[in-house]
């Protein structure tokens, strides 16, 4: 990845401001209801939050990660409300091979209205734009057909299913990956 990135870059779109997390409490009970939803961690390699100090320990790792250059998270607020209603970006960075690693989740009352295919292809065109990336790639659940449809329609390919790659709270899971390259983007 070329750039250093010096302060955070805050993105817009139509309808969403993706900010910086903030290390404070109103960010930090945003990210605790988030996740302490079942149906948001469902398809999730987290457990379902019982208490508040996990959501400060995730605030805290995000935070981090986008200072030591290792991924990026935004939060995700619609235009003239600064609550935190979800969030997108990448997990991981890998600096050598140029590729990001999606990650996202939304509160249960946004699904459904096109709000994370907004967030996402923001944030896919700032990694292949700015970080100048070369693939984007995404490991969901297969049952979780809502971020496939999601992927798919931002642009991103099945490369299919890879059998027990993901292992979590006890159990070894079935992961679908699925990948964007930067010139596939470019030639949508
Ligand atoms: C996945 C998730 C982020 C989708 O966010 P969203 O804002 O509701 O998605 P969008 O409204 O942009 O919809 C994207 C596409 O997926 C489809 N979709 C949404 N929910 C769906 C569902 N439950 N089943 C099937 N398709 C669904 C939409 O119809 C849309 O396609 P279309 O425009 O062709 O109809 C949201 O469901 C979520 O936060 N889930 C829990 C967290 C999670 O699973 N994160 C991903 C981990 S890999």
């Amino acid at each position: 990845m070329k750039p250093t990135i010096v302060t955070f870059p805050q993105l817009e779109t139509e309808r969403l401001i993706l900010r910086e997390f903030r290390l404070d409490e109103t960010d930090q009970m945003a990210l605790f209801r988030l996740f302490s939803d079942g149906r948001v961690t469902r398809f999730y390699n987290v457990e379902t939050f019982t208490e508040p100090e996990q959501a400060w320990r995730m605030l805290q790792r995000r935070h981090s990660r986008f200072w030591q250059g290792r991924g990026i998270r935004w939060a995700i607020t619609l235009k003239g409300h600064d609550e935190l209603i979800g969030s997108c970006g990448f997990n991981s960075l890998n600096k050598k091979q140029n590729a990001g690693e999606l990650g996202y989740e939304l509160a249960r009352p946004y699904w459904n209205r096109g709000i994370m295919t907004e967030a996402v292809t923001a944030a896919t065109e700032y990694g292949f734009d700015e970080l100048h990336l070369k693939r984007l790639e995404a490991w969901i659940m297969p049952e979780n057909r809502a971020s496939a449809n999601l992927l798919l329609k931002v642009g991103f390919q099945s490369e299919g299913i890879f059998q027990g790659k993901g292992y979590w709270n006890g159990r070894f899971h079935d992961l679908e990956l699925f990948s964007l390259l930067q010139e596939q983007w470019q030639h949508r």
